[in-house]
């Protein structure tokens, strides 16, 4: 292609991205694209929504380093207890009917009793920083890393427990929320 024709098309594809730009900034000034959590998004946010965060977790997640000792047990049991009081009134357990929050939540939070196929690596990093827009909160602002991995091990168990099966082995906790909140130093 010829230099002044490669100019012409660049000029006219720089026109077409400042229209596109302009129809998106009044589009979003004029408030067409409805936040509201009863509403879902468009299939294509959704998607663009979808691929984003993914991608975000799995790029930040490489860097994290699993503990040796995930699948221990005192580390399954304080993550039971860390879990019930925290993240069952939005991710459900095992035997639990919805709860109000979990029923207006957008995006909803998954049952993570159900598999999942995020790696520990992806679930802690997940649980430490949270997701912007969704309800799901940076732990890690006020939980230690040791707590978090306590909570990444027993979710690892979740999926195959029945309801006896996890309301045992929250009572066999080792101690309630304040009292491992206070020990997280210690550990
Ligand atoms: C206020 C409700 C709420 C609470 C409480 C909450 N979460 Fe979440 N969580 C969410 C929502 C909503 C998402 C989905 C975000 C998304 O995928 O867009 C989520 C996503 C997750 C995911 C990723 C799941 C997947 O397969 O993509 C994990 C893991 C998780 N939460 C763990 C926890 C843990 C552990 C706790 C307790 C310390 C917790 N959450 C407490 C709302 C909550």
């Amino acid at each position: 292609m010829r230099a002044d024709r490669v100019w012409r098309v660049a000029r006219i594809a720089g026109a077409l991205a400042f229209v596109a730009a302009v129809i998106g900034a009044a589009a979003i000034y004029l408030g067409v694209y409805d936040v509201a959590a009863d509403v879902p998004h468009t299939r294509p946010v959704l998607w663009l929504l979808g691929v984003a965060r993914d991608r975000s977790i799995a790029v930040r997640a490489r860097d994290v380093r699993v503990p040796a000792d995930l699948l221990d047990t005192a580390r399954i049991l304080a993550g039971a207890g860390l879990y019930d009081d925290m993240c069952s009134s939005c991710h459900l357990a095992p035997g639990m009917e919805r709860t109000e929050i979990s029923r207006g939540l957008y995006p909803p939070a998954p049952e993570l009793d159900r598999r999942r196929d995020l790696t520990p690596a992806q679930s802690f990093w997940i649980i430490k920083h949270g997701m912007k827009m969704t309800g799901m909160a940076a732990w890690g602002r006020t939980h230690s890393d040791t707590l978090i991995w306590d909570m990444v091990a027993f979710l690892q168990r979740l999926p195959a427990l029945s309801p006896d099966q996890y309301r045992s082995l929250v009572k066999s906790a080792p101690a309630n929320h304040d009292m491992m909140m206070r020990g997280q130093a210690a550990r």
